[in-house]
């Protein structure tokens, strides 16, 4: 095993991006190798602008960002979540320019790159629409092959949707390609919102990190946003933890208590699209099943991540 686990996270800031971003580079258990952008809750060049942004913030401009699909696959889904995460989609806040350009190759030609050449086993976690995964699984699959573990934010097995009655953002976002990603055999381990909901990072807890300097700070100034939007959608004193949870599962593998299940996407036009079906009968042995998530320690995931970003200000 390497002393730290190569990691990619593909993903659409998007203010609980952000907030995974800076968790994965707080964290000397993962190397953040590579950050690809999508579309998702916001347009493309900007979740591309954002993640420069946030990782010029942690003085890490050196990780090369790539950006990737501007839509979906199939069907458009011009929707985004702009009264979630703000117009620009970091809250309102407004980040100094990075340093860095754009990585100029496509995202699924980096992440090939990254995974063909590097002699250990690279995480990838997906924490915005599926759109990258799935055009990396049809153009290179010999690189896909070679993702040690998925890591996804997305889905729900009991807990209905949050964009739709029956769907989560990410996966509604590009249903086909997530039923895609999902029935392939890349080892996954999908955290929907079973696990995320209960997840809530209190401004007691952001309070932390915002003391500990100017970096804690401005993560927090970013989360206001999704305070005021997490007490009024769910009606939680505090910010639902959908990425950084799927990131710590990442960061600490077996975080959470996952159970095999085959899942389906629901790929139809109808009220369902985007759901995530997942087959509760009896445990699977496919060779397709997903590790779907079904507990966590919530108090113990937001310990983790209060106290991680505060130590970036250390
Ligand atoms: C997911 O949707 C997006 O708005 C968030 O960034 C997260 O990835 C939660 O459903
Ligand atoms: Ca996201």
């Amino acid at each position: 095993m390497p002393d730290r686990i190569p990691l990619v996270i593909d993903t659409d800031p998007g203010i609980d991006d952000a907030l995974a971003i800076l968790l994965a580079l707080a964290s000397p258990e993962v190397d953040l190798r590579l950050v690809t952008t999508v579309h998702g809750n916001v347009e493309l060049e900007q979740t591309t602008d954002n993640a420069l942004r946030v990782l010029h913030l942690a003085g890490r401009s050196d990780v090369p960002v790539a950006a990737g699909a501007r839509a979906s696959l199939i069907h458009p889904q011009p929707e985004r979540a702009g009264h979630v995460h703000g117009a620009a989609g970091l809250g309102g806040v407004q980040l100094p320019p990075s340093p860095a350009s754009v990585d100029p190759r496509p995202a699924v030609v980096a992440l090939a790159d990254l995974l063909m050449s590097s002699p250990e086993p690279v995480t990838v976690a997906p924490i915005g629409p599926l759109t990258n995964i799935a055009l990396l699984l049809a153009v290179y699959p010999e690189a896909a092959e070679r993702i040690d573990r998925l890591v996804v934010m997305g889905g729900s097995a009991a807990r209905g949707g949050n964009v739709t009655a029956a769907a989560e953002f990410n996966i509604w976002s590009d249903p086909e390609a997530a039923a895609a990603v999902l029935g392939s055999a890349i080892p996954t381990v999908l955290v929907g919102l079973d696990v995320t909901l209960p997840t809530v990072l209190t401004e007691e807890g952001i309070a932390r990190f915002a003391a500990a300097g100017p970096i804690g700070a401005t993560a927090a100034a970013i989360l206001q946003q999704y305070v005021d939007h997490a007490r009024n959608a769910y009606g939680v004193p505090g910010v639902v933890v959908h990425d950084a949870l799927a990131l710590t599962e990442a960061i600490a593998p077996g975080t959470l208590g996952t159970v095999r299940r085959d899942v389906v996407v629901d790929t139809t036009l109808g009220a369902g699209r985007g759901q995530t079906l997942v087959d509760q009968r009896s445990v699977s042995t496919s060779p397709t099943a997903v590790d779907v998530a079904t507990t966590v320690d919530a108090g113990a995931a937001v310990e983790f991540l209060v106290s991680r970003l505060a130590s970036l200000d250390a």
